[in-house]
């Protein structure tokens, strides 16, 4: 065995990398796909998509390599989790799947404390039922559309859909499966009395497995149309978050990690489980066995920026095409020539409504403060100072908790960004490091299935072979000061702000 492959199923693409057994980067490849929203606050995907899009990845990725596919020990999944996938007998896809940021299912949050007790639902699964979770969407499918609920046979989130394509296995993993709102988290199996108040019978859930363990093979069919050999195995892998942690070596106790991603986490290790009784951040289980993770959730962080590019920018799309960089570059440098607190302008990053602290699926973004004298420049460098403050207000509940790490990574799309990084030593008040691989989720699984294939003793052995961390950006205190004077109005807006967010979701 030469190479380990990891598949990273995320929101706006696909991306599959080919590592040798030392964590280098032989082969790479990502096909992205489209995110449906048919209603404000709604957000699909078609499994469909993601399946072509993986088979076209892997492909491309084998073949940047100029690998022979036999060579591959075994391959690790990582994907966007929550979301809900439904097959029918056969299984065919019976909808699109209503994936972590979609926020219609607020009615079936309470269904579920009615039934079970919040209580005794954060005590089973450690966490309350939140709109994102996989629970409510079932609960919304069999409320809204009871023909499909009748006809579904099996329910997967977004990775063990590929996993069943690829091996033919209905399996899922420890990680993922926590954030399904299912799972009984301290004893990482279903929670039979959480399963039994809702209604939903267990055969519908997959097998779960620890995230290194393998969970079946590469089958005739699913060889043909990836290019994989067939037999190769398919470790249960991990979700995106859980993936990032293994991929940037934050696998023991004081390390954690922020990711800038489509959405934004602090996420931090922890061998004893912890939960927060108000449950503003996740307890999940994490990749490494028998331990667990503290998360905190922004849902529109990187999310926010793209709306930005996507809805203000051509001019800068257009010449960063004329120039060959990427978009992010140009306006990187032009958030960078605006002071902090913008100008006095701040921006709230509720896009997608919020998970940490606020746990709302009505609130919306806002910018508050803008003045005629506002550029557009100043508008950017708000998205990116109110995304950094709402990943504050994660690593405040956190600390809250007793949890305090003592070394931050950063990763995810917003973590090649310097401006960004600084940004968040400076708010966060901690110094802010990388790794040298910038890969995280792929390279994560990709160690998974190093462990699963006997290629590393451990996920930390696995860790320490492959991860190197570079030197950390420490905090300015000049710069800290005055960020905390701009963060102390952001935190009072929300509140200020909670019963018009309401109003305006009646309208
Ligand atoms: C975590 C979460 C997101 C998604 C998409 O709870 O919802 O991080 O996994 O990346």
């Amino acid at each position: 065995m030469k190479y380990v492959l990891g598949v990273d199923i995320g929101t706006s693409g696909t991306k599959t990398v080919l590592f040798d057994l030392s964590g280098n980067v032989l082969g790479s490849c990502t096909v992205e796909y489209p995110l449906y929203q048919p209603k404000n606050g709604w957000a699909e995907q078609d499994p469909e998509e993601w399946w072509a899009a993986v088979c076209d990845s892997i492909r491309g990725a084998i073949s940047k390599a100029g690998a022979d596919p036999s060579e591959i020990g075994g391959i690790g999944l990582s994907g966007q989790m929550h979301g809900l996938v439904m097959l029918d007998g056969e299984g065919k896809v019976l909808r699109r799947s209503i994936i972590w940021c979609d926020q219609r299912t607020g009615k079936e949050c309470d269904e579920i404390h009615e039934k079970v007790g919040k209580d005794r639902l954060i005590e089973l699964t450690a966490n309350p039922a939140l709109t994102g979770w996989t629970s409510t969407k079932i609960l919304w499918v069999r409320n809204n559309e009871p023909e499909i609920y009748e006809k579904c046979r099996h329910i997967l989130l977004p990775k063990d859909f590929i996993r069943y394509r690829l091996t033919g296995e209905f399996a899922t993993e420890v990680s993922d499966a926590s954030g399904m709102g299912l799972l009984d988290v301290p004893n990482r199996c279903w929670s039979d009395e959480v399963l039994e108040k809702l209604g939903i019978d267990k055969s519908l859930l997959a097998t779960v497995y620890e995230s290194p363990e393998i969970t079946g093979t590469i089958t005739t069919q699913a060889a043909e149309a990836t290019g994989l050999a067939v037999g190769t195995p398919v470790v249960g892998g991990a979700g995106d978050n859980a993936a990032a942690a293994v991929g940037t070596g934050v696998v023991t106790d004081g390390s954690a990690f922020t990711t800038i991603g489509t959405s934004g986490v602090v996420f931090a290790h922890t061998s004893e489980i912890s939960i927060d009784p108000k449950g503003r951040v996740h307890t999940f289980c994490c990749a490494v066995p028998g331990a667990w993770h503290v998360m905190g959730v922004t849902q529109a962080a990187g999310l926010s920026l793209k709306w930005y590019r996507d809805t203000f920018c051509q001019q800068e799309i257009d010449l960063a095409a004329q120039q060959g960089v990427d978009p992010y570059y140009i306006m990187d440098k032009q958030a960078e020539a605006v002071p902090i607190g913008s100008n006095k302008l701040i921006y709230l990053p509720y896009l997608m409504g919020e998970r940490t602290p606020h746990l709302d699926p009505n609130c919306r973004g806002a910018f508050i403060g803008l003045s005629a004298i506002h550029t557009r420049q100043d508008l950017l460098r708000a998205v990116m100072e109110g995304v950094t403050f709402s990943l504050r207000d994660c690593a405040e509940v956190l600390s809250e908790m007793g949890v305090h790490p003592n070394r931050m990574l950063a990763c995810g799309g917003g973590g090649t960004s310097k401006l960004w990084r600084q940004m968040l030593a400076d708010v966060l008040g901690c110094p802010v490091s990388t790794c040298a691989s910038k890969e995280g989720p792929a390279l994560g699984v990709a160690i998974l299935a190093g462990v699963g294939c006997g290629a590393y003793s451990s996920v930390e052995q696995g860790c320490e072979a492959v991860i190197r961390v570079n030197d950390p950006q420490p905090p300015i205190a000049q710069n800290q000061a005055e960020y905390a004077r701009v963060y102390d109005i952001y935190r009072a807006l929300y509140p200020s702000l909670k019963a018009q967010y309401a109003a305006l979701a009646e309208l």
